[in-house]
């Protein structure tokens, strides 16, 4: 499905998807900025509630996902890093199993924009310019 974002970027924030994109439970990754400037994120959404994390597991920095898109576990009750296994909390990025327990994910802040479409945006400090691309 191609998307129809809103022209609403601002100062530190990304949109990133329509609501109606993400399943719930679901997730996507994507990849902002350009160069070395580029960063991967991932938003997840469960319960109506969406949550956004850098894409970087804290057991050795590898992308959670093992193919695009592919983030959660069967059960879609925990976030799933591809590279060894470790499972986090959707809710908070808590390693709850696996090589980095007790560590947690980078959090980013999401918000629910709404230019004529519900949109899934974050903000986070250090924001690249330039393009947001779906994994
Ligand atoms: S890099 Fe994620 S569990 Fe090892």
């Amino acid at each position: 499905m191609e998307s129809r974002l809103p022209a609403a970027w601002r100062s530190g924030l990304s949109v990133l998807c329509r609501l109606d994109e993400l399943a719930d439970p679901g997730a996507r990754g994507f990849d902002c900025g350009e160069g070395a400037a580029r960063r991967s994120i991932l938003v997840v959404r469960k319960a109506g509630r969406v949550y956004g994390y850098a894409n970087v597991c804290p057991h050795a920095g590898a992308p959670l996902d093992w193919m695009p898109g592919a983030f959660l576990d069967e059960e879609g009750r925990f976030l799933c890093c591809g590279s060894h296994g470790a499972l986090f909390g959707i809710e908070d990025g808590l390693c709850v199993a696996g090589p980095c327990i007790g560590r947690h994910l980078t959090r980013l802040t999401v918000e629910i924009v709404e230019s004529g479409l519900e949109c899934a945006a974050v903000t986070w400090p250090d924001a690249p310019a330039g393009p947001v691309i779906p994994r």
